[in-house]
């Protein structure tokens, strides 16, 4: 049998009330989309999701990562929903969608991409993560504290299958380039690195060479598209997304969701300018309202059936983690009592990619020397 591939494709192509929600109307419309591909078989499964106002394609297929079909039906989605956007004059029609032609993947068109292959285990559970108001570099630290704290995973300790650790696949969003590192050995020099989250990223995560697991097959990858890369300055923040395969291995779904327990500051709320923390959501709580924010998660996990996916479960909507949301409105009251303030504001060199350096620009005559 094939292997499998699961693909989540996002993009935000409009939405209701300014940036805050995704309409049925579009989850609707890209639902039908995609029930046309699974009745033609070329794909085998799929859910639609909303994080705030990020419209998610999540997809099983057999076509592998990168695949122009798959690429194409997600496009071809986004731009239909985009039209319907427009004529419901919904907020940011069209957002994501910033190059006109499809032209067999739709990396550097402007939606988020994590796709994974991999041999499908006796039991495959899988964890999706979609986040809202914040940059692929927002998944550092928990990826980094599932796969390689001990603190945060007993399994890193007590389970033999894990004992040796993982391997991360670390990039350079600046320089385009990227480093394979080993954890635990390396565990510093990876920290170095991914401290800096808005430059280096966890693109995926590796098992380790002669495990239970093939070493060449992802356990966990993220969406690492930076939009202004692309358009060339500020249209929207590219709202991440990560798929994780969980147990039997792998962290188990609880040691993966514990390291959401802490509500750690990231940046792309408001104007995508502003750093705050990561509020963990159920499903019905989607959607960014207080400062266009704070910058929000949901989880949903699954069972895969050979490529049918069992689920979702909403993960997070849970009273376990009602002490984490409360911890992340006191953080959030502290951190915009802040105002225009650093660190609340992003800095200085972050905000060249907004609009700032327009409202600065007729004072670049007045400045004297001193
Ligand atoms: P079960 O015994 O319920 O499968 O749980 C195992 C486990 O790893 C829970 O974290
Ligand atoms: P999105 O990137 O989610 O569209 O948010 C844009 C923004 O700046 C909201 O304040
Ligand atoms: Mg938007
Ligand atoms: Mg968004």
């Amino acid at each position: 049998m094939a292997k499998i591939t699961v693909s989540l494709i996002k993009a935000d192509v409009g939405s209701v009330a300014g940036h805050s929600l995704v309409p049925q109307e579009i989850i609707s419309l890209a639902e039908g989309c995609l029930k046309e591909a699974v009745e033609s078989k070329l794909i085998i499964d799929f859910r639609v999701f909303n994080a705030g106002d990020d419209l998610e394609l999540l997809i099983t297929h057999r076509k592998g990562v990168d695949s122009e079909e798959i690429h194409g039906l997600a496009w071809n989605t986004f731009v239909k929903a985009a039209n319907k956007a427009k004529e419901m004059k919904l907020y940011g029609a069209g957002q994501d969608l910033l190059k006109d032609a499809f032209s067999g993947n739709v990396r550097g068109l402007g939606p988020g991409v994590a796709e994974i292959e991999f041999t499908e285990r006796r039991s495959e559970p899988l964890v999706v993560f979609m986040m809202d108001k914040t940059e692929p570099g927002a998944f550092n630290f928990p990826i980094f504290k599932i796969f390689a704290d001990p603190f945060n995973t007993a399994g890193l300790v007590i389970d033999p299958a894990m004992h040796s650790g993982f391997i991360f696949e670390i990039w350079d969003i600046k320089e385009h380039r990227r480093v394979f590192m080993a954890s635990p050995e390396e565990m510093y020099d990876i920290l170095a690195l991914i401290g800096s989250k808005g430059r280096f990223v966890i693109k995926r995560v590796y098992p380790k060479k002669g495990g239970k697991l093939p070493a060449d097959e992802p356990v966990a990858v993220v969406s690492t598209e930076k939009l202004y890369e692309v358009a060339g300055e500020y249209v929207g923040k590219d709202d991440p997304v990560a798929i994780l395969r969980a147990q039997a291995g792998l962290p188990a779904v609880g040691e993966i969701l514990e390291a959401f327990s802490f509500p750690h500051l990231v940046s792309g709320w408001m104007r995508g300018s502003h750093n705050g923390p990561v509020l963990p959501v159920p499903f019905r709580y989607s959607k960014c309202t207080r400062f266009d924010g704070p910058p929000r998660c949901i989880a949903a996990g699954f069972q895969l059936c050979d490529g049918k996916l069992i689920g979702p479960v909403d993960l997070f909507d849970d009273p376990a983690f009602e002490y984490t949301r409360m911890k992340a409105m006191e953080i959030t009251e502290y951190m915009r009592r802040h105002g225009p303030f650093e660190p609340h504001r992003l800095p200085h060199e972050e905000m060249e990619y907004t609009t700032l350096p327009k409202v600065l620009v007729k004072l670049k005559d007045r400045f004297e020397k001193i």
